[in-house]
């Protein structure tokens, strides 16, 4: 297939079967970069509501780099992937110092970026400034692999540069906005991962996959990673009128955000074991008053599934050296934590 063609077709198809999306209404590097960090690894229905959150929060950049960690991380609560947000403060706070609050429209400049790798910095540029570099996300792998039939796996690093070449080699360089927008939403809508639409593709004469009745076997994925299941138990520390909470530290998925003190383990753990960690955690005064709360669905994480319990717990004197800060009950919403967390909030009666 032409290049000429591929635009050809995939533009026709984007013409007609766009989602109207505010970020693409805007040709704002600021806007387009907030939308492009929200929606890594996540679904635009998902994402949407996240990304107008933000933009009415924090209308400028100025007001993004202005603002506590604090504030940006409970905009993102429920998200997942804490350090995407932790990044997106950061660098706000790079583009307010270092380019006065002009955002970068080059790639070059915006690989820079604190949490902006090559497909970030690529729609973006493309996006802001037509500037001719080809995104390849998921969806792009995905219909690459099945409109030419490649089984490079994706996640080698034979892959990544077979796949980049032939997006590059695609790419229309007179239109890179509109080409790569559009290359996304067609993987997202017609070359879906899951029951795609082929009886309707326009690439239907020309997909290798197709052809062949391969669709399903592509793209080919390189051992994906086993899910552990882990046993999170809480321990919530009390008065009548407020309770302790703790941030979570760095070099963590959590990290920033606030919890009850914890114990992680790979077995549900015993009333006994219930009982021993606390006093290891809290001091020997800990005692165990009741278990509130025991899930028994699975909070699901991409490599692990998280089963919760909830205990309180009575406590003479708060640890030494304890970073415990105290949380009023009615207060408890402004801080940001892990939806685990919130999640049993909003049934608890303190
Ligand atoms: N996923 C990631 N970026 C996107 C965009 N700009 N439009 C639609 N889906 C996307």
């Amino acid at each position: 297939m032409w290049p000429s063609n591929f635009y050809k077709i995939l533009s026709f198809w984007y013409l007609e079967n766009k989602r109207d999306l505010p970020w693409r209404n805007s040709d704002n590097p600021y806007y387009i970069w907030l939308s492009e960090i929200i929606l890594q690894q996540t679904r635009v229905a998902q994402g949407l509501p996240y990304f107008l959150r933000f933009s009415e929060a924090f209308p400028t950049v100025f007001d993004l780099a202005s603002a506590s960690e604090d504030e940006v991380l409970k905009l993102w609560q429920g998200l997942g992937y804490y350090s995407r947000a932790r990044n997106l403060h950061a660098a706000a706070k790079m583009v307010v110092s270092d380019y006065d609050g002009e955002f970068p429209k080059t790639y070059k400049e915006l690989i820079k970026l604190k949490g902006v790798g090559v497909y970030t910095a690529s729609a973006v540029a493309s996006f802001a400034s037509n500037e001719p570099v080809a995104v390849v996300d998921g969806n792009v792998y995905r219909m690459l692999a099945r409109i030419f039939g490649i089984f490079t796996p994706i996640n080698s690093s034979a892959g990544e540069k077979e796949f980049k070449q032939l997006a590059d080699s695609l790419l229309n360089v007179k239109d890179a906005s509109t080409h790569n927008q559009a290359i996304m939403e067609f993987g997202a809508l017609c070359c879906t991962p899951k029951k795609p639409k082929c009886i309707e593709c326009p690439f239907q004469q020309n997909c290798y996959s197709y052809k062949e009745q391969v669709v399903m076997e592509l793209p080919v994925k390189l051992n994906k990673t086993k899910v552990k299941k882990r046993y999170f138990t809480y321990y919530i520390i009390k008065d009548t009128k407020k309770m302790w909470m703790h941030k979570r530290g760095p070099k963590d998925i959590w990290q920033g955000l606030y919890q009850f003190p914890l114990v992680v383990s790979e077995k549900v753990l015993e009333q006994r074991d219930v009982e021993k960690q606390a006093s290891k955690l809290l001091g020997k005064n800990c005692s165990v008053v009741r278990l509130v709360q025991q899930n028994e669905k699975a909070h699901k994480l991409s490599h692990q599934h998280l089963f919760a319990s909830f205990y309180e717990v009575e406590l003479i004197k708060l640890p030494n050296a304890s970073n415990f800060e105290e949380v009023p009950f009615d207060q408890v919403e402004a801080y940001p934590v892990p939806v685990l967390i919130s999640n049993f909030l909003e049934g608890y009666v303190f």
